[in-house]
C-alpha cells in the first residue's frame, strides 16, 4: 500500500507543479458571471415558492425511492414525469437520469457493439468520452465543428455509425452546424446524438425541438443543472431506445432511482419556464450587451457562455484576480481543460445580470491585454 500512497502523492504533486491542482472550496459570493444558472431559477424566489407549494401538496415526495427503477424504485411520479417530458419535447419517450453525466455514460456505453463506430466532436463533454471508453465500438474524434473532417471519418467508418455533437458547446461558446450535420449523417446512414445541456431553457426546449428536428436525430440529451436551475437529465428518443436502455444501460439498472421530489422539481421547472418567457429574452439582451464591448473571442452571439482570451496566462491571472477582488466572479480556464495557448476567461451571462454588472466586468477586463 505504501507504493500506492506514494503514487497518489506523486500524481497530486504533478498537478500542483502544472497549476492544475483541484481543490474543493465554498463558492465565491459576488456578482455571478460563473454559474450555469443562466435564467436565474436557482435564486428565483417565485420559483422557490412554486417548489414549496408542490412539496406541501405532495409530502410523500420527501421519501427516498428505496431501490433501482427495475426493483422497488419505480413510481407513478417517475412514469408520469417521463411522459410529461416526452410530450414537452415532442418525442416518443424520455428516460430520466440523476445527472447528465450518467445519461451520457449510459447512452454511449451500451448502444453500440464491437463492429460499430462512434464519431464524436473533439470538444464533446467528458461524460461522452467516458461513456465511449466503456463501449466496445471504435471511437474516433472529428475536429471541432469540421464537417469535412467528419465526412472523411464517415467514409472510413464500419458497422453501425453514431455521431455525437452538442448543439451549443460550452468550451468555445459556439453552436454546432446542426442541420448540415443531420444532412451528412443521413447521407452516410449514421445516427446523430445531440447533447443540449447548455441549450435547453436558453433556446426553448432545446435547439432540436425549436427547429422541429426531433425525428431527424437518434437521441437528444437534455440536462436540468444549467438553465433549469436544478440537476438531473433525460434521454429523449424512441420508445425502442428507452426500452433498450432500460435493459442494457448499467448506470440506469444498477443505481437507486431518483426521488419523487427530484422528479416533481423538474416538472415545476418546465412549468415555470413556460410561464416566464421573458427570462431568455432578458438573457439574450444581456449577451448582446456584453458583446457590444467587443472583448469576446470564439463564442457566438446567443451563447450564454462567452469567452475572453488574454495575451498570455499572466494577463489572464491578473484580470481574474482583479475581478475577484472587486466581487465579480468569473472562471479562468487553463490547459489541459483548453489547449495550451488558448487559456481564457469564461463568462457566463445570466438573465439577472444588470447593465451595471456588465459595465463593471468589462471595465476591468479592458485594463488587461486581451485578444479578439
Ligand atoms: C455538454 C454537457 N453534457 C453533459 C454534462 C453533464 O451534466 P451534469 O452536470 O448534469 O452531470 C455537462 C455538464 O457540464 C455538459 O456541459
Amino acid at each position: 500500500m505504501k507504493a500506492l500512497v506514494q503514487q497518489w502523492h506523486k500524481a497530486l504533486a504533478a498537478r500542483q507543479a502544472q497549476h492544475t491542482y483541484r481543490s474543493l472550496k465554498q463558492y465565491d459570493t459576488g456578482i455571478d458571471f460563473q454559474s450555469n444558472d443562466y435564467l436565474g431559477l436557482n435564486r428565483d424566489p417565485d420559483f422557490r415558492q412554486l417548489l414549496l407549494k408542490e412539496v406541501k401538496e405532495h409530502p410523500d415526495c420527501l421519501s427516498g425511492s428505496t431501490g433501482s427503477r427495475l426493483i422497488s424504485g419505480n413510481s407513478a411520479i417517475a412514469e408520469t414525469t417521463e411522459s410529461f417530458i416526452a410530450a414537452e419535447h415532442g418525442v416518443e419517450a424520455a428516460l430520466f437520469f440523476p445527472s447528465g453525466y450518467k445519461a451520457n455514460l449510459s447512452l454511449f456505453s451500451c448502444t453500440l457493439g464491437r463492429a460499430d463506430t462512434i464519431i464524436m466532436d473533439e470538444l464533446s463533454h467528458r461524460s461522452v468520452h467516458d461513456g465511449c471508453q466503456l463501449s466496445r465500438a471504435k471511437k474516433w474524434k472529428f475536429r471541432h465543428n469540421d464537417l469535412n473532417h467528419l465526412e472523411v471519418l464517415l467514409n472510413k467508418a464500419t458497422g453501425n455509425v453514431v455521431v455525437a455533437i452538442e448543439s451549443l458547446y460550452s468550451v468555445d461558446g459556439n453552436f454546432a452546424p446542426l442541420r448540415e450535420t443531420i444532412k451528412l449523417c443521413r447521407q452516410y446512414n449514421a445516427g446523430l446524438i445531440v447533447d443540449e445541456a447548455h441549450a435547453i431553457g436558453v433556446f426553448g426546449k432545446g435547439i432540436v425541438h425549436q427547429c422541429g428536428l426531433q425525428n431527424e436525430v437518434l437521441a437528444t440529451v437534455v440536462t436540468y443543472g444549467k438553465a433549469m436551475g436544478l440537476e438531473g437529465s433525460a434521454i429523449l428518443g424512441s420508445r425502442l431506445l428507452k426500452d433498450y436502455l432500460v435493459n442494457y444501460a448499467a448506470p440506469f439498472i444498477y443505481s437507486t432511482a431518483p426521488s419523487a421530489l427530484h422528479l416533481l422539481r423538474i416538472k415545476c421547472a418546465y412549468r415555470y419556464l413556460a410561464e416566464n418567457p421573458q427570462l431568455p429574452v432578458l438573457l439574450s439582451r444581456n449577451i448582446a450587451y456584453f458583446r457590444s464591448f467587443g472583448i469576446h473571442k470564439y463564442a457566438e452571439n446567443g451563447s450564454p457562455v462567452q469567452l475572453v482570451q488574454f495575451k498570455d496566462q499572466a494577463e489572464l491571472l491578473k484580470a481574474h484576480q482583479e475581478l475577484k477582488d472587486s466581487g465579480i466572479i468569473t472562471y479562468a480556464l487553463f490547459a489541459p481543460t483548453v489547449s495550451q495557448g488558448k487559456e481564457r476567461l469564461r463568462i457566463c451571462i445570466h438573465s439577472f445580470n444588470t447593465k451595471e454588472d456588465i459595465n463593471a466586468l468589462c471595465k476591468i477586463i479592458k485594463k488587461y491585454a486581451y485578444v479578439t
